[in-house]
């Protein structure tokens, strides 16, 4: 090697695949602050590091893969809906990792955590990617979502409904590596979704609108003391305003302002007679009647915010920050009647770990909130 080449190595991070035992060390200290195991700190390190040198990695015991995906979530600075992370329904399913295993263990989250309706807050954790040997990845931002971006799943083989409707649930993808992913449909009996009606208005069910009850974010990779598993679905439930002020309504989405505020005999002839104002409000209320007819769980923006300062102040009891991100805590319609609004939180850090991490991947659906 010409010593250039030396020279220019050497500047270069070390290129490593493997774990970082630093950030493996963190993990286990906190693990072990937060939860006393049976068994001491000392070993554990001392055996984690020597499965480091071997293999580049190390394998989390169940209490720890549990512990991760729950303070993941206590960390993730644009959920509302946090106080309830200790509940989490952690399912261990590392062992998975073929296209067609997952997309079975896809399908049996969303029996596990919909159950008709009384929806359960639910993570499943799929293959770690371990060095010479990634793991699963769901393309794809949530597991069910709406035909919207059908390209990529027509391009590699799926066959949209014909003729095409606007609320298509599209089939799962999933890769492996780099390789190009399999298509795989969903049980139609796995995706629970409500009609949605309004209190009042009869012409509102014309529309002939829907929602699924469960949201499940699939392309967010789980990071737990420096191991990744970028398959790691999980679920809350909604609330209404993410569908009826956001999925609904936004002009980049479903579009309805217009079409609501006709039907309610509006004038859309200048915005100051805040016509979108009043017919987001009322396809608010639909969505959230129409759930609750339904019988699925779904909170509203009042009540999530109420118990999101709660969680605050529990944090704070236990002596710990909670970084929060006001523009994504702060609901769509509404902000000022709700109390998250007239404050300010600590601030974010992206460095926080377990964590969340943002999205590798949005071939479907729409990124961001
Ligand atoms: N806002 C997203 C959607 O409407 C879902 C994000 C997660 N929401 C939740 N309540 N856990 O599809």
């Amino acid at each position: 090697m010409t010593e250039v080449h030396a020279v220019t190595l050497a500047l270069l991070p070390p290129r490593r695949e493997g774990v970082e035992l630093d950030a493996a060390h963190e993990f286990l200290e906190q693990f072990h602050a937060e939860t006393n195991p049976a068994y001491p700190l000392r070993r554990r390190l001392r055996r984690v590091r020597a499965e480091i040198d071997r293999t580049g990695t190390y394998v989390h015991t169940e209490a720890e893969v549990a512990f991760g995906a729950r303070v993941a979530w206590r960390n993730a600075a644009r959920c509302i809906g946090r106080l309830y992370w200790h509940g989490l329904n952690v399912r261990d399913r590392r062992a998975v990792h073929t296209p067609v295993a997952v997309a079975d263990e896809c399908a049996a989250h969303l029996r596990a955590c919909t159950r008709g309706g009384r929806i359960r807050s639910t993570i499943t954790v799929f293959a770690p990617d371990r060095p010479g040997r990634p793991g699963p990845r769901i393309r794809g931002d949530q597991l069910i979502r709406y035909a919207g971006h059908t390209e990529r799943a027509i391009a590699l083989g799926w066959q949209p409904p014909d003729p095409p409707g606007r609320f298509d649930v599209l089939p799962l993808l999933i890769g492996t590596g780099d390789g190009e992913p399999e298509v795989h449909e969903l049980p139609r009996d796995v995706v629970l979704e409500v009609p949605l009606v309004h209190p009042e208005f009869d012409w509102f069910a014309d529309l002939r609108l829907r929602w699924h009850a469960v949201p499940v974010i699939s392309n967010m990779p789980l990071s737990i003391g420096g191991v990744t598993y970028p398959a790691a679905p999980f679920n809350g439930w909604y609330v209404g305003t993410e569908i009826g002020a956001r999925n609904l309504a936004d002009a980049g989405r479903y579009d309805l302002l217009p079409v609501v505020a006709d039907r309610m005999g509006l004038d859309r002839g200048s915005e100051r007679t805040l016509w979108r104002d009043r017919a987001v409000i009322e396809l608010v209320r639909a969505v959230q009647h129409s759930f609750d007819v339904a019988g699925v769980t779904m909170s509203d923006h009042h009540e999530e915010a109420r118990r999101f300062l709660k969680h605050i102040a529990k944090e704070e009891r236990a002596g710990r920050s909670c970084p929060a991100d006001w523009s994504w805590i702060v609901p769509p319609i509404s902000g000022g009647l709700t109390p998250v609004f007239h404050r300010y939180y600590d601030e974010p850090n992206s460095d926080i770990r377990p964590a969340y991490l943002p999205p590798t991947d949005t071939l479907r659906g729409h990124p961001g909130r």
